[in-house]
């Protein structure tokens, strides 16, 4: 019953379209829906499959229909008829049905991203962003990564087959050497862009995905000001009530490095699934920047300190909606993607 509800929807949708410019377009339109094996037909073959308790109502719906195509007919007859005089007079026919406009929304992760980027944007950061392909030295070796660092273990990287110093970036820090080599101190951007991992495509892992990287570099920048813009965007975008806690790590073009963690949103900090019973879900690394990189891209490390950070857009908006599963976002699945209209 379900399914022939449905297959009439779609029967009225094209006979709502439907359009006589002349006489062999109407009698198309008579044999396909009226005529002797025509649709209408078939579909009211239909009744004796339906459940006596669900007769009376699906012959009303039954009949409707009929009625909607003979009509639908009528009119394409005098439509048909007045086409030629309507040509000559080569004016358009404003009583034609139209055809319906769908309304597009934003993806969650440009949502998102926009969201990340105007906080930061309230704090007198710039947007900057880089190439996705990328050579060794911007992704690895100016953040201090030389060939053979076991660092480089951390990021399965895809490389280029015609030239073996091409990958797709890792991550966004290679826009951080970028802007650095441009020279201009003081320096606060932040860079959201696309990254590539070698990983196997699950729930919670993707070959690619998203990332916003910060840097700010200036004389005497230390890590309570680090600590102070992450709080600032945590409240911003989670709300007044969220904590965070930071815990050492090691990524080698920081030092002292962090991960940071948010409490988490959907338990409020008491422990569940999302946090793994912890209460806290990490979302973003970050460090002062180490003084080698500056040194790579050319600033007085003696002069200038900086602090950076990079994390995940994908695991942000799977917090804000609750969304389980990272393919999601990478399908195009409209039935997914209908769901933020008028979100902004
Ligand atoms: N690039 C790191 C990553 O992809 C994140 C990071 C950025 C850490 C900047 C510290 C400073 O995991």
């Amino acid at each position: 019953m379900e399914q022939i509800l449905q297959q009439i929807a779609i029967y009225q949708a094209d006979i709502a379209a439907a359009q006589a410019t002349d006489a062999n377009a109407l009698e198309e339109f008579r044999i396909k829906y009226l005529g002797t094996k025509g649709i209408v037909k078939v579909v009211m073959g239909q009744m004796k499959d339906v459940p006596n308790e669900q007769k009376r109502e699906f012959g009303q719906i039954l009949n409707a229909f009929k009625e909607l195509a003979e009509q639908k007919y009528d009119d394409l007859k005098l439509q048909a008829q007045a086409a030629p005089a309507q040509a000559q007079a080569n004016t358009p026919d404003f009583s034609l049905p139209g055809h319906p406009l769908h309304m597009g929304s934003l993806h969650p992760l440009t949502i998102i991203r926009n969201k990340m980027v105007d906080i930061f944007k309230r704090l007198g950061f710039a947007v900057a962003e880089g190439p996705e392909i990328e050579d060794d030295w911007h992704n690895f070796g100016a953040l201090n990564l030389p060939p053979n660092h076991p660092a480089r273990d951390m990021q399965d990287t895809f490389y280029i087959s015609q030239n073996p110093d091409w990958l797709l970036r890792t991550h966004t820090s290679n826009v951080q050497i970028r802007e650095m080599m441009k020279g201009k101190l003081p320096l606060r951007v932040v860079m959201p862009g696309r990254v590539y991992r070698n990983e196997t495509i699950s729930a919670r892992a993707h070959c690619f995905f998203h990332q916003i990287e910060g840097l700010a570099i200036a004389e005497n920048i230390s890590f309570a000001d680090l600590k102070q813009t992450l709080y600032f965007y945590v409240r911003e975008m989670f709300g007044q009530d969220v904590k965070i806690r930071f815990r050492p790590s090691y990524f080698p073009f920081t030092e002292p490095s962090a991960e940071m963690d948010i409490s988490c949103l959907i338990c409020g900090g008491k422990g569940c699934n999302v946090c793994k019973h912890s209460g806290w879900v990490e979302i973003l690394g970050c460090g002062m920047v180490h003084p080698n990189v500056l040194t790579n891209c050319g600033i007085d490390a003696n002069k200038y300190t900086g602090f950076a950070f990079g994390m995940g857009i994908e695991r942000v908006a799977m917090l804000k909606y609750q969304v389980k599963d990272l393919r999601l976002f990478s399908e195009n699945d409209v039935r997914f993607l209908r769901q933020f209209a008028g979100a902004v």
